[in-house]
Parts: structure tokens; sequence; C-alpha cells
């Protein structure tokens, strides 16, 4: 069976974390919405030239835009053969609603809700903000990025929900911890046990 797989979960939850580490348990693309648009910024494309400020600042990037960049994406052969995990789409309803309408014929096994309350995932971006220094970590894009989750994104969980395909992944603990947690959570929605390696993999 392919594995279809969405990563919901607060800025700092750890979708990125355990993303790239599923992706090799389950030998899946990696589609991280946020490292295409940093990729895209770093190399000075059209696309990152329209994006950058608004990543900064913590806003949320032009949803026809990102779904268009996910539907090519999706239509590429690993994504197509092998199956696929996105991490940081969809994060709107408008963007379900275009991630419906892309999976129509080949719809998502389950989506992962990583829970981690507010004050930890605040803690961990700002450890990450003094070692990486991305802008979007700095306090007042955090407080804007996370006020756009409540608002735009967790509503997504009550639609998965209703769509049987929700599993919440208790996401406090150790990178371990939660990683066993979620290949658990797979398992019990898909029957599928993974197929590569510890899930260890370097950054
Ligand atoms: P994106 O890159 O997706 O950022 P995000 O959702 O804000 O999430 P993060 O990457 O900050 O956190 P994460 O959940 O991946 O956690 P991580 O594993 O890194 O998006 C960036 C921006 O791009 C958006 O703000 C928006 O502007 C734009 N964008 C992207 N997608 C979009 C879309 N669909 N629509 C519109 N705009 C879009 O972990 C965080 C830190 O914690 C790390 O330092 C990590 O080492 C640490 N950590 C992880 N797990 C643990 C653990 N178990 N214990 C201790 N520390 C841990
Ligand atoms: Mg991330």
């Amino acid at each position: 069976m392919t594995i279809r797989l969405v990563i919901l979960g607060r800025q700092g939850s750890g979708k990125g974390t355990q993303g790239a580490r599923l992706a090799v348990h389950y030998q899946i693309a990696h589609i991280s919405t946020g490292e295409m648009l940093r990729n895209a910024i770093k190399h000075d494309t059209p696309v990152g030239r329209v994006v950058k400020d608004t990543i900064d600042q913590g806003r949320l990037v032009d949803d026809e835009l990102i779904a268009s960049l996910i539907k090519g994406r999706l239509g590429e052969t690993d994504a197509r053969t092998r199956g696929y995990l996105l991490d940081g789409f969809p994060r709107t309803l408008p963007q379900v609603k275009a991630l419906d309408e892309i999976t129509r014929t080949r719809p998502l096994n389950v989506v992962i809700d990583l829970e981690v309350p507010r004050a930890l995932v605040i803690e961990r971006l700002s450890v990450r903000l003094a070692s990486e220094h991305r802008a979007d970590d700095s306090p007042t894009a955090v407080e804007q990025r996370l006020a756009l989750y409540d608002e735009q994104t967790a509503p997504l969980i009550a639609h998965y929900r209703r769509q049987g395909v929700l599993a919440v992944v208790d996401g406090v603990g150790t990178p371990d911890e939660v990683f066993a947690r979620a290949v658990s959570a797979i398992a019990a929605a898909t029957g599928v046990t993974g197929s590569g390696g510890d899930g260890q993999v370097s950054r």
C-alpha cells in the first residue's frame, strides 16, 4: 500500500523533524512547503522574491500559489508511485479544498495531528532562533504564526476527523518517543509498519 500522509501541528511541533524520519522509514517523499519556499528564497527565484517578506513576517503565502506548487510536486513520479508526506500543507480551508481535488483519485490515508502545547513550541522556536537565525522565529513573527495557526489551521483538524483519517499523536517527549508514537498511529490507521531503516536521518 502507498502511504499518502499529512502532518498537521503548531509551528515548532516537530513536523519537519518527524517528517524527515518518517519519510526515510516509509521510503516516501518528504514534501515541506516551508522548505520549498525557503529554497526558492535562497536561490532568488521569481517565487522566492514574491514570498520573502511574507515568510519573514510570519504571514501565510497566497493559497493559489502554494496549491499550484503542491499540484506540480505531487504529480512527480516519486510522489505518484511511492507516496508522500506533506509537511506544512494544507494550512487553510481553501488549501484543503485544493488538496481534496488534487487527491480525488488517490485520497490521503492518514492525517497526523502532532499535539504540542503552545508554551513548549515557543520555547523550541526560541532555541532554534539562537542557532539557525530563521527570521520568522523572532518573537513577533512567532506570535503572528501561532495566531494564524489557531485561526486558519486548527479548523482543519475537525475537517479531517470528519473524513475519518485523523490520528492524534502526542508530540511532547524526545524525538525518538514521538517517532515511535507516530509509527504506531500510522500502523493503526493504514496497517503499514514501514520499510526502511530506523528512521534516523542525517540533516
Ligand atoms: P514552515 O517551514 O512549514 O514552518 P512552520 O509550520 O512554522 O513550522 P516549523 O518548521 O517552524 O516547525 P515544525 O513543526 O516543522 O517543527 P521542527 O521539526 O522544525 O513554514 C514557514 C512559512 O512558510 C510559513 O510561516 C508561511 O509563511 C510559509 N508557508 C509554508 N507553507 C505554507 C502554506 N501551506 N500556506 C501558506 N504559507 C505557507 O521543530 C522545531 C524545533 O524544535 C527545531 O529546532 C527542532 O530541532 C526542535 N524539536 C523538534 N522536535 C523536538 C522534540 N521532540 N523535543 C525537543 N525539540 C524538538
Ligand atoms: Mg518545519
